[in-house]
């Protein structure tokens, strides 16, 4: 239980974001949420919480804004930083790179320097008390042929998406090397659950399927993603930042949690034939399509979380059937939430395709 610790939280009305903020004002911090509400956030998903809750403080704004930086951290003081703030769908990457480099790199770049003048400043106490903490993600190591990829594993990015986390990476890595200013880095899988935008696979599956549209598969749907529930997730992002060693990596990934794309949408037919059957006796999987690849679809992501479950005693608790159950139940008993964002514009059409001249 934290005793009146403030976290400043970048991107606290996306998906991972707000699940995040939620657990540290369970576990008794004060949160500053500082989102620029893009696209991708909603803020339904914390309008409760902004209602009721003393400890939550939300402000608006790009993490690349410096002056706004400098005051919030002056103005809130807190005793950690927790970096989500991204662009974060390949897809939107490889259609328009500008805006990943712009918030992925320079974003996380600016966090990162004015934390470090901020941090110089702090007493002696205060200094063992701060943290950045940055999210990253098992894209930048590439696709995972062998073994899943350990921590030290060399960076191979591959998409426009993947390369600017990469980058950012290596730019909060050098900031331990040769400033000795206080950093974590977390490398986590593909994450699923509650509240995430519906452009990313499995809502984007679920929301089609309610609506008896058909189901587009990439390629032939046998590339492996590792799936990890996105409170499994934010429980070890508080872990890392509550026990981890400063200037180290920790991987993230989920339990028992590989499994080729196929096979999660055929699943995910399967859980809604249960719980919502179409008429006519219709199956789920019929609506299933198969439509062309993703430019330089990586074809498996994988990563070994030994570290992070012997040093931190931090392992992940719900297995990917069970987790997949849930969020389906979860978008069928919530349709206002994506169906305002649905009315707000958002069509669901293909993006990233490669352009031929
Ligand atoms: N979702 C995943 O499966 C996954 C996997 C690995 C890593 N990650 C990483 O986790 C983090 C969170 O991912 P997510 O899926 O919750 O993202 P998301 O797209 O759901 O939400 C991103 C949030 O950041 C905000 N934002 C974007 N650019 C900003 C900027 N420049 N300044 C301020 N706010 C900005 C948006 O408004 C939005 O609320 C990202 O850094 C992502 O790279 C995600």
């Amino acid at each position: 239980m934290a005793e009146e610790k403030t976290i400043l939280v970048t991107g606290g009305c996306g998906f991972i974001g707000s699940h995040f903020v939620r657990l540290c004002l369970k576990e008794g911090y004060h949160v500053v949420n500082l989102d620029a509400l893009t696209y991708a956030a909603s803020e339904s998903t914390l309008k409760d919480i902004n209602e009721s809750e003393p400890n939550y403080h939300f402000e608006k704004g790009y993490i690349q804004d410096r002056p706004l930086i400098k005051s919030l951290l002056l103005k809130y003081k807190p005793c950690a930083l927790v970096n989500f703030a991204a662009e974060t769908h390949v897809d939107r990457s490889i259609e328009s790179p500008n805006q990943f480099i712009d918030s992925n790199i320079l974003g996380t770049f600016t966090l990162l320097d004015e934390s470090r003048h901020y941090y110089d400043d702090l007493d002696p106490a205060e200094k063992t008390q701060f943290k950045f903490l940055h999210v990253s993600t098992d894209e930048v190591f590439g696709s995972c042929s062998g073994e899943p990829f350990p921590e030290e594993a060399p960076y191979n990015p591959s998409s426009p998406y993947s390369a600017s986390k990469a980058a950012a990476d290596f730019i909060v890595r050098s900031y331990f090397h040769t400033y000795g200013f206080p950093v974590l880095i977390t490398n986590c899988t593909n994450n699923y659950g509650p509240n995430q935008f519906p452009e990313k696979l499995i809502p984007l599956m679920i929301i089609k399927a309610n609506n008896q549209e058909s189901l587009p598969i990439y390629g032939d749907g046998m590339q492996i993603r590792d799936w990890l529930y996105v409170e499994d997730h934010v429980e070890a992002i508080l872990t890392v930042l509550e026990k981890g060693k400063e200037g180290e990596t920790y991987n993230i990934a989920g339990l028992n949690g590989e499994v080729p794309n196929k096979t999660v949408v055929e699943e995910l037919c399967h859980i809604l034939d249960e719980l919502a059957p179409r008429p006519n006796d219709l199956a789920y999987k019929d609506l299933i399509t198969y439509v062309t690849d993703r430019p330089g679809h990586d074809f498996r992501y994988a990563l070994s979380i030994e570290k992070i479950k012997n040093e931190l005693g931090w392992s992940p608790k719900v297995n990917f059937k069970e987790g997949l159950k849930q969020t389906v139940e979860w978008y069928l008993k919530n349709k206002w939430w994506w169906e305002e964002i649905l009315d707000k514009g958002y069509k669901a059409n293909r993006m990233g395709l490669r352009k031929t001249a």
